[in-house]
């Protein structure tokens, strides 16, 4: 298995989007446990402005150079020795750990599933991280028939997985959103809530709530979150901040194996991505910068 010529988004120092540059690389061929993805989609998450501009420098420092990304979706080219589940030619998913802003991807084998044929390439790029997150949301609050589920950030990606796992268990959602947002949301099949001042009047007009699953985080969102549940109920967040520790909110935070699950629900129809917004890989520079508006209205996807 020889070397391949390749190109990659890196950072050399924490900043804004415009610190990454592209730049050329040599990938070896992939080591022990490992295979090597020609890559023909990269999904973007909020994470990688937020490890661009040093959020977690004090947790998880990073090595410079550094490749942003955390989804990519391509075709194995290449396999290390001790890989038993995949094989060269097989297109697959990657829920990479970082490093995925690149035109191949060597990865830890354990972090790459199968892609189905029933998912379209922008689908599967746009599941690792955001969807998976939704559904570890749903699933670590045992939402089930019954539950009547509020969701803050239900039209983004994490908030929009979130719904359609939950709708799809019976249980009643209502989704917070900007307006323009609404129908979106009443077409996963959640009720449509516009978040701000008037957020708590709104959910006294519905059913109790049973269980928030919360993906934006910060101090108003975690305040409605304690006053909508008092004493009771079950809330996890998706964005751990100081806000959502001191209310004893659990940052979730999806382990490997909810890829799989969170695939085989997306082949199934019951997970469906939003696509906001494609660019070539060259330019992540605008695809960072539009995520960090907050406002991306469906998942960004970069082409290698
Ligand atoms: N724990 C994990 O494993 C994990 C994985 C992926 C992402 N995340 C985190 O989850 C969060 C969401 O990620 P994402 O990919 O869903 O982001 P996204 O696609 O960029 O969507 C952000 C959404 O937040 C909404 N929003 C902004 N301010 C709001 C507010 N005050 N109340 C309610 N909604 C608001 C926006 O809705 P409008 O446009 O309608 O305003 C938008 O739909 C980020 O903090 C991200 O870092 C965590």
């Amino acid at each position: 298995m020889s070397n391949v010529t390749s190109n990659r988004i890196a950072y050399y120092r924490y900043g804004g989007p415009d610190v990454l540059c592209w730049e050329p690389e040599e990938l070896s061929a992939p080591g022990v446990g490992e295979v090597r993805i020609r890559q023909e989609m990269i999904g973007v998450n909020p994470v990688d402005w937020k490890m661009v501009a040093g959020y977690f420098r004090h947790t998880d420092r990073v090595p410079f150079p550094h490749v942003p990304g955390w989804a990519g979706t391509g075709v194995v080219e290449a396999v290390g020795t001790g890989v038993a589940h995949l094989h060269i030619g097989d297109p697959v998913i990657a829920g990479a750990r970082g490093g995925a802003f690149r035109e191949h991807l060597v990865v830890d084998a354990s972090l790459v599933v199968s892609r189905p044929d029933s998912l379209s390439i922008e689908q599967a790029a746009g599941l690792p991280s955001s969807a998976v997150a939704g559904y570890s949301l749903v699933e670590n609050l045992d939402v089930a028939a019954g539950d009547t589920l509020l969701v803050h950030g239900a039209a983004g990606s994490v908030g929009s997985a979130a719904v359609q796992v939950a709708v799809s268990r019976g249980a009643e959602v209502i989704g917070t959103a900007s307006a323009g947002n609404h129908d979106y949301l009443r077409s996963l099949g959640a009720v449509a809530v516009e978040y701000g001042p008037g957020l708590l009047d709104s959910l006294r007009r519905h059913r109790p709530i049973d269980a928030v699953a919360d993906a934006v985080g910060g101090r108003e969102t975690v305040a409605v979150t304690r006053e909508v549940l008092g004493t009771r109920g079950r809330a996890v967040t998706a964005w751990g901040d100081p806000h959502s520790d001191a209310a004893g909110i659990p940052w979730v935070r999806h382990p490997a194996d909810e890829l799989e699950q969170t695939v085989a629900l997306a082949a199934r129809g019951v997970v469906n991505v939003r696509i906001g917004a494609t660019f070539p890989l060259a330019r992540a520079v605008d695809a960072l910068t539009f995520s960090q508006t907050g406002h991306p209205a469906g998942k960004i996807l970069l082409v290698p």
